[in-house]
This record gives C-alpha cells, sequence and structure tokens, in this order.
C-alpha cells in the first residue's frame, strides 16, 4: 500500500545498497503536476557516489525498473518520474479502505509508548479564555492522531487552581462576597470579587498582606481555608464539565496545581541537595545564565511556591507514574520562556528524559485583529461562542433541510465542529481571527464544508443501495476518472503521519478539505449512479470517501453526520 517504500526497495536492489530503503524513501517526491507521473526519483545525490552524471543514472534505472506497479518510467533530465498502475492501484486501494473498516491508516510506529498531554488546564474562578480553547482542541486532536499512530495518549488537565491568587480570593470573599450569587453564577461572580480585590488594594494595599496571609493558610490546610477554595473549584469545574461535554472531550486526569502542593517540598529539597538553589532577593531561585535564561522563580520571599514550582513536581510525578516516552504541554506561546526554563531547570537536575518534555505553542484568538483578553472583567464567554454556533447551525438547517430527524443532535455536530476546525486548519502557531460566519460556511475551508460532502456522500451510497459488508468481487472500469480521488485517497496515511510527527492537526484538517474538494469536482463530472459496468466500482470509491472523511474528521474530535 506504501507505494513510495515498494519503489525505495526496487531501487535499493537496483542501487545494491548505496543508499538505505528509508534514505531512498525519503528521496521521493510526489510531483505537483500529475503530467509528470505519481513518483519523482531525482538522482541528484546519487551522482557523487556513483561518479556519474545524473541523468545518466536516471537512464539507466528507468530501463531496469519492471514492476506491475509502476506501470511507466520516463526520464526527464535527472529525474524518473514514475507512473503508477491505475487499475491495480486503485483496486487495491479501495479494497483495502472496505475491509479494513476505520483503521485505514492506522499505524504502529508508537510501539504502545505512552504519551502525557498537558492541555486545557482553565484556571478556577476565572473565564475559560480563548486560549483554553485552543488547548483543548489541538490536545485533543493530537491526542488522538498520536492514538491512531500506536502511542497510548493520557490526557491532564493540569487545572490552574493554586497560587496566591486563591488567597486574594479567599479574603474578597469573605469581605464582599455572597453564596448564593456564586452559586447562581460561579465564574462571573468569583471574577467580579477578583476584579473588585484589584481596585480596592490600590487604595488599601493592607488587602494584599490580607491575601498573602490566606494564601498561606491555604498552603498549610487550614480547615476553612480549604473549605471555600474546594467550594470554588467544585463549582467552576461544573462550569468547565458543560463546555468539555458539548465538545465531547475527556481527561485521563484533573490532577491541576493544587494536586502538588505536598510533592513541592521534595523538590525544593532535591535542588538544593544539588546546590543548585541561590538566594536573591530573599527570594530562592536556580539561575541559568550557561543557559541564556532567565533566573527561574522557586520560592518567593513569603516562601510561597510559584507556578514554575508546581510544574517541577507535576514534571516528576508524570515520569513516576506514566514512564512517558513525549510528555507535551499544549499552552500558548506567550509561556514559552516558562517552558525553557523548567526543562532547563530538570536538565541541571540531571534527568536526561527532560530532553523528552516538549512545549507545543499556538499563535492566539483575534477579533478583528485584536486580543480576546478577559481581564478587566471584559468576558468572551465561551459557551456563549458555542451556543451561538450551534444556534446559528440550527438556524441552516432549517432552512436548507427542515425535515431532517434529530436537528439538535445535528446542529450541535456541525456547530461545535465549525469551531473546531476553524481552529485546526491553519498551522497551529498562526494567530486565528476569530469569525462565527466565517465558521458556517457550507462552501471553502471549513468544517460543514467537509460535514456536508460526507453527508452528501452518505447520501449518495444510500440512493445506490450500496452495501459495505458485500462489496463487488470484481471492478469494471479503468479507474482513469477516478484516479485522482484514489491517489488522494491512499495519501490519508501519510497526511496523519505528518500530524503526528509534528503534533500538527492542520495536517490532517488540510487533508480532509482537499479529498472533500477532489470528490466534489469528481462527482460534479461524473455520473455515479446512471447504470453503467462502472457503477459498483463509482460506488465503491464513494464509500471509499466517506470512510476516510468520517475518519479524519474524527482524528480531529469531529462528528460526521449521515444527514443535514
Ligand atoms: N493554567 C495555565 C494558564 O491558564 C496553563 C497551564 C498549562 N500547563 C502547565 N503545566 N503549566 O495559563
Amino acid at each position: 500500500m506504501n507505494f513510495k517504500k515498494e519503489l525505495a526497495e526496487i531501487l535499493f536492489e537496483l542501487l545494491e545498497g548505496e543508499k538505505t530503503v528509508n534514505e531512498l524513501e525519503l528521496l521521493i517526491e510526489k510531483p505537483k503536476n500529475a503530467s509528470h507521473g505519481d513518483l519523482a526519483f531525482p538522482c541528484f545525490t546519487l551522482a557523487k557516489i556513483k561518479r556519474k552524471a545524473p541523468n545518466l543514472i536516471a537512464q539507466e534505472l528507468s530501463e531496469k525498473i519492471q514492476s506491475p506497479t509502476f506501470e511507466k518510467v520516463e526520464v526527464v533530465g535527472a529525474y524518473l518520474n514514475i507512473f503508477l498502475n491505475k487499475q491495480l492501484v486503485s483496486e487495491k486501494v479501495i479494497s483495502q479502505i472496505i475491509s479494513q473498516k476505520g483503521e485505514f491508516g492506522t499505524q504502529e510506529f508508537g510501539q504502545g509508548g505512552n504519551v502525557t498531554i498537558d492541555m486545557s488546564s482553565p484556571n478556577i474562578a476565572k473565564p475559560f479564555s480563548m486560549g483554553h480553547l485552543r488547548s483543548t482542541v489541538i490536545g485533543n486532536a493530537i491526542a488522538l492522531i498520536i492514538e491512531k499512530c500506536g502511542y497510548k495518549p493520557i490526557k491532564i488537565n493540569h487545572l490552574g487552581d493554586w497560587g496566591t491568587q486563591f488567597g486574594k480570593l479567599i479574603t474578597a470573599y469573605k469581605l464582599w462576597g455572597d453564596a448564593d450569587k456564586v452559586k447562581a453564577n460561579p465564574i462571573k461572580e468569583l471574577l467580579a470579587l477578583y476584579v473588585r480585590f484589584h481596585e480596592e488594594a490600590e487604595s488599601n494595599p493592607s488587602l494584599e498582606d490580607e491575601g498573602r496571609a490566606w494564601f498561606k493558610k491555604l498552603e498549610d490546610g487550614d480547615e476553612e481555608a480549604l473549605s471555600i477554595w474546594q467550594w470554588f473549584r467544585d463549582e467552576s469545574l461544573k462550569e468547565f464539565s458543560r463546555i468539555y461535554d458539548l465538545m465531547d472531550v475527556e481527561f485521563d486526569s484533573y490532577a491541576g496545581e493544587a494536586f502538588y502542593n505536598d510533592k513541592m517540598d521534595r523538590v525544593v529539597k532535591l535542588l538544593e541537595e544539588k546546590g543548585l538553589l541561590v538566594e536573591s532577593d530573599n527570594a530562592k531561585v536556580v539561575e541559568l545564565t550557561e543557559e541564556d535564561l532567565p533566573p527561574c522563580l522557586i520560592k518567593k520571599s513569603d516562601g510561597a511556591t510559584l507556578y514554575a514550582t508546581r510544574d517541577l513536581a507535576a514534571a516528576l510525578y508524570r515520569k513516576e507514574t506514566y514512564d512517558f516516552v513525549k510528555s507535551l504541554y499544549v499552552v500558548g506561546h506567550e509561556q514559552s520562556l516558562h517552558f525553557k526554563q523548567l526543562i532547563a531547570v530538570l536538565k541541571k537536575m540531571g534527568f536526561d528524559w527532560a530532553q523528552d518534555m516538549e512545549h507545543i505553542p499556538f499563535g492566539m484568538m483575534l477579533k478583528d485583529g485584536k486580543k480576546m483578553s478577559t481581564r478587566k472583567g471584559k468576558v468572551v464567554l465561551l459557551e456563549e461562542v458555542l451556543n451561538e454556533s450551534i444556534a446559528m447551525a440550527l438556524h441552516n438547517i432549517e432552512e436548507k433541510n427542515p425535515t431532517l430527524a434529530d436537528k439538535d443532535e445535528v446542529a450541535k455536530q456541525v456547530g461545535v465542529g465549525a469551531v473546531i476546525f476553524h481552529d485546526l486548519k491553519n498551522n497551529r502557531m498562526n494567530d486565528i481571527d476569530f469569525s462565527l460566519e466565517e465558521m458556517l460556511r457550507f462552501e471553502g475551508e471549513t468544517g460543514p464544508y467537509v460535514q456536508y460532502t460526507f453527508a452528501r456522500a452518505c447520501s449518495i451510497l444510500r440512493k445506490g443501495h450500496w452495501q459495505a459488508d458485500t462489496p463487488p468481487q470484481t471492478y469494471h472500469t479503468s479507474w482513469e476518472k477516478e484516479w485522482k480521488v484514489v491517489s488522494f485517497l491512499m495519501e490519508f496515511p501519510n497526511a496523519i503521519k505528518r500530524a503526528c510527527e509534528n503534533f500538527d492537526p492542520s495536517q490532517v484538517a488540510k487533508y480532509v478539505v482537499d479529498l472533500a474538494q477532489v470528490f466534489n469536482k469528481y462527482y460534479a463530472e461524473v455520473k455515479v449512479l446512471e447504470e453503467s459496468e462502472e457503477r459498483s466500482a463509482r460506488l465503491s470509491l464513494v464509500f471509499s470517501v466517506t470512510e476516510v472523511l468520517k475518519e479524519g474528521l474524527r482524528l480531529l474530535g469531529i462528528k460526521a453526520p449521515e444527514e443535514m
């Protein structure tokens, strides 16, 4: 099925081991222009080894490649342009997709290794921001993609549920809080208290001392402090869960920052033993001058621990608990410095596995070109965004397909899918502009476009009475008109592999849009349902497209409704 590999093996024999099969496979290209064949092999790098002009080498090789798969070999300069046997290859690809039942594209190179994915990780008592949405969506897709490649993902929600801000929040709640209001509208109310704290602290600095004192109590396990904190945490999680339910995202662990409260002493002790901890302005830091980084703050002058201290403890805990082969942190690029420091400190401590940790950064979500801010009480409530998207999708359905069964469920799948796809379709480092109208369009590079293409293909199969469990034994077609679609279908495993290796779900998103486009073009040109010898081959192709689109969307965390 991997025709590049098949070609690489033939070249390997012909070249008598001058390069490995792997090296050869990497050299093989996919020509942009179909008239240059399906695969191309440049002979430049062989010229030195063979001491011969590259075009001569190409000529010699072209005469020797003989295989039913590779039907025709043309020489253009130093390139071999290779044409696949359309009939043989198409039938192989189609029958594999049909027989593998959703497993097409599944790979094993992950070898069951554990990969922890720190994702979503919103802060308690604060709104779930667009950044947290991006982390959730990207992290979830990475988990699905690496799982497809044989890794075992462990999704960790490293909740921001600890730190001096909780001392401030408790102070504010004790002064001005109202339990009923908090229960009715937890995040909004707690945020208002937090904002008020900062406003009043400007004229009344003693509030800051009180906040610090409450956090100290919290760290020391004071009962009252803990119970208020626990309550804030529970109420906030209830709100977050509604968002996770909408998006159908689950976590393997909710061990947030507070979980490491009793695990930080050990880190501090280890740092001390290794002579890495130094005093600076009464605070304790690890110097990172050799690494060209600012010092990493471990303990404040009042003895309070920090975000970084908890991340150090978390890293150790994760290595010991999961023995990861990779440990990912899906967090906005604003925190790049933090993760550089974190990894540098662990390396200084002598933990070789720190090299398996990787920050997976992403760009910002903008609205009208500006950052969407949650500060100063100006809140963009994500749940509202998702619900608005669902409502707009429902409106679309009412207009286009009013008799559809299950309208609400489909609207949810389309509305949420639109938001997810919009996030994943670009390289994750790009900033993205938030626009519901744009996301929900049925044309162009959108989630609904791919979902709609899938639903349309399903409807063709229904009309054609296609039976997946009794695929045709023989196909009567040359596969000429189908070739473009087939050559996209066979690229699916490569797109998944690229997405996995670069932790880049956009590779899969781009792939599904391209496949949808190529398929729609085919469907506009070929009358699939018309009675003809080719009909069953064509329906097999349509079915294969539905299988791959559905699986591609699944890997992004998006549902594929069969009707919409
Ligand atoms: N709660 C943090 C924030 O909202 C993100 C946490 C990311 N994960 C981590 N292990 N530091 O900024």
